[in-house]
């Protein structure tokens, strides 16, 4: 099951996942965590916290329109390859339509582009690094 939920509640998995469990749940929230606007998504199995993802608005580049960055996308090692990350999602991607949202971007891991591309996302960048984590692109789905 597919619920909005609070920044708290997906720290320890933004920790755990993206940081290699070396943060302080604290030290996993983003700035912009709070920022008028901005949702959270879990996928659910049962109670427990399988899939995650939140979402900022925030325009890219030269795209017109309302623009959101999709930040901290993460599925439990133990979840994963499940589809829950992909309903997680398109969940996202039909809610932001209602929202009148354009389009949504990320800067994406290089190892996860397949998952995006699936989804119908496209690289906009050059591949570039970023530091201790690894080689990253841009992409991007239009939304409407
Ligand atoms: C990238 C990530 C979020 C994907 O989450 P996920 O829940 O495993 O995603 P899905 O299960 O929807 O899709 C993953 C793969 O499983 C496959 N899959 C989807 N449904 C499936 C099913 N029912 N049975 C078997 N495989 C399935 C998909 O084809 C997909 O293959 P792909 O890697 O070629 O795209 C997850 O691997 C992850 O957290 N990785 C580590 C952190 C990370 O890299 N995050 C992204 C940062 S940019």
């Amino acid at each position: 099951m597919i619920k909005f939920i609070a920044v708290d509640e997906l720290l320890a998995i933004r920790n755990e996942v993206l940081r290699e469990g070396k943060l302080t749940p604290d030290e996993c929230i983003f700035p912009s965590d709070s920022l008028p606007g901005v949702f959270h998504l879990g996928f659910y199995v049962g109670d427990e916290l399988a899939s995650i993802a939140s979402f900022h608005p925030q325009s890219y580049g030269e795209f017109t329109g309302t623009g959101y960055q999709l930040r901290g996308m993460a599925t439990v090692e133990a979840y994963r390859g499940k589809g829950f990350g992909n309903q997680l999602l398109n969940f996202a991607i039909v809610y932001l339509r209602g929202q009148k949202a354009n389009y949504l971007w990320c800067n994406a891991r290089k190892k996860a582009i397949p998952f995006y591309m699936n989804m119908g996302f496209e690289a906009i960048s050059a591949e570039f690094d970023v530091p201790g984590i690894g080689p990253h692109y841009v992409l991007y789905v239009k939304i409407q």
